[in-house]
């Protein structure tokens, strides 16, 4: 059997501090030495065939294809100038954003969200945000349950989701190495002033017949919706009897008819839509495979739902030669923060294929990487680096928050390889949780060799980081917040729903 190499308990990437005006230092050795037989060699060269029409997206899609090349001729890869990106990520949090935010003041736990799981991923210690993420987020809590995304609006699955992830993320940080008390005194702060049992009822009116979830009332009903709605409940502690609710009252449980609804998405490319009969798009894809993964382990949960050689395939088309970034759906462009939607999917697909490390019995063998890993690096140390610090979509585009956030968090995926854990004993509550399966994933430096049909051959694929200071944090492939927090976030309820007892806890913290 293959073993895995894990991550060390809590271990965090490492923090670059920036080297002044040395500008000869801008490439350091070993990675890009690597890459010319690590990259695809059609990573290599411009597209053979190239069209005579020429229209703003050919063009956009050649000079993004020449920036690639430019590095080609390279022997090193830019490193990730993790200073710049750290100083572009905390401007918001320490200086505040400009009055041309106003347009997005109904993003707020979503600019909380992106700018703190990114300066995590950086390897920064966010925990001295989680007072200031309590504060703005409580106000953003609607009378009737839920999440508004700026004050005084009305509840929106998606900023539930934001605040919930900015929260878990802020307190884990918070109460790294902290006594018992103090750690369940962070999470009281961070989540007891939660109305649990109003943001179930608001959920339910949100929930639709057909299996899904609108994104609030009267809004739009997507993929998008039904994760954010489970990532929510997984996050929150919520137990079998909550989601199943009162049918004498008419409540329809939760999770009636989700994965059939998810199923009813995957269209006739292979990639999944927004809802049924829509466009196959890498940002949906991405909603539906994590979420058919907190309702089962990946292999099952995704093979029983969806045609997985479809998925594949199109999945594969995604990645984009030479670029190595991937596109969202057929015949668009590469962009960063597919890095994380398509990426992320890949995380899972790879989890559910390469089955050996999960301890399941009726796996013997594993298919290896399916994916360019370093193609994708070689895209997002290249591309997707603002000069003046921030991460973005392509060259000639300027970065921003969100993608800071899902770029490096692509980066993590390309980074990391990522496995569902059958074997190590679980808590008991975490043993009847719905969402019990999103708690078991674990991450690992290599990636598995493919291994013949009986096992044999295998090994791990190393290298994917040659450089120590441009790795970048772990994440949960499902939560997409750092590995780690989801659990410490499941032993406080734990505790709130054994004991709930918050006042005798100390906030002396
Ligand atoms: C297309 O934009 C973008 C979409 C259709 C939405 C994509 C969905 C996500 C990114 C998932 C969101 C997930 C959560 C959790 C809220 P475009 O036409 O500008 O881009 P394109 O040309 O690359 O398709
Ligand atoms: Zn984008």
């Amino acid at each position: 059997m293959v073993q895995v190499e894990p991550l060390e308990e809590g271990e965090q990437p490492q923090l670059a501090t920036r080297t002044e005006g040395n500008t000869n230092e801008a490439f350091h050795p070993n990675l890009y030495q690597m890459a010319p037989e690590r990259v695809p060699a059609l990573h290599l060269n411009l597209p053979f065939i190239l069209d005579d029409l020429k229209t703003e997206t050919s063009q956009k899609q050649l000079s993004t294809a020449r920036s690639i090349m430019k590095s080609v001729d390279q022997p090193f890869l830019p490193p990730l100038d993790k200073a710049t990106h750290v100083e572009f990520l905390l401007s918001p949090l320490d200086e505040g954003l400009s009055g041309g935010f106003v347009g997005l003041d109904a993003s707020r736990p979503w600019l909380l969200y992106w700018c703190i799981n990114a300066l995590s991923l950086l390897g920064k210690d966010v925990g001295i945000y989680n007072d200031r993420a309590v504060s703005s987020l409580k106000p953003l809590q609607h009378p009737s349950g839920g999440f508004g995304g700026g004050n005084g609006q009305a509840p929106h699955v998606a900023a539930a989701y934001a605040s919930i992830l900015t929260l878990a993320i802020t307190s884990y940080y918070a109460s790294i190495g902290l006594p018992e008390d103090e750690r369940l005194a962070v999470y009281a702060d961070s989540f007891a002033w939660i109305d649990r049992g109003k943001l179930l009822q608001w959920l339910r009116k949100i929930k639709l017949p057909n299996g899904g979830f609108k994104v609030n009332e009267g809004g739009e009903e997507d993929v998008r919706a039904g994760y954010c709605a489970l990532v929510v409940l997984a996050l929150l502690g919520y137990d079998d009897e909550d989601l199943r609710g009162d049918l004498s009252r008419g409540e329809l449980p939760l999770l009636d008819g989700v994965a059939e609804y998810f199923k009813s998405c995957q269209t006739w490319e292979g990639g999944i839509g927004a809802k049924p009969n829509a466009e196959a798009h890498g940002g949906y894809a991405f909603c539906v495979l994590a979420a058919l993964c907190l309702l089962g382990d990946p292999e099952e949960a995704l093979s029983k739902t969806l045609d997985l050689n479809r998925l594949i395939s199109w999945l594969s088309a995604r990645q984009y030669a030479p670029e190595g970034g991937f596109s969202g759906r057929t015949n668009k462009l590469v962009d960063g923060c597919y890095s994380t939607w398509v990426g992320g999917c890949w995380s899972l697909v790879e989890a559910a294929a390469n089955a050996i490390e999960s301890g399941k019995k009726s796996t013997k063998m594993n298919v290896g990487d399916l994916w360019s890993r370093k193609a994708l690096i070689r895209y997002i140390l290249t591309c997707c680096q603002g000069p003046r610090g921030g991460l973005r979509d392509k060259p000639g585009i300027r970065p921003d928050y969100y993608h800071s956030n899902y770029v490096l968090l692509g980066l993590s995926a390309a980074q990391h390889y990522y496995y569902y854990d059958d074997v190590s004993v679980q808590s008991p509550v975490l043993t009847k949780s719905p969402f019990r399966h999103g708690y078991r994933w674990k991450s690992s430096k290599n990636v598995p060799k493919p291994t013949g049909h009986d096992g044999t051959g295998g090994g791990w694929l190393e290298g994917l980081v040659s450089e120590e200071s441009d790795r970048v944090g772990v994440q949960h492939p499902l939560f997409n917040i750092p590995l780690g927090a989801e659990g410490q976030l499941q032993s406080w309820w734990e505790w709130f729903n054994d004991v709930g007892d918050v006042d005798a806890l100390s906030s002396e913290n």
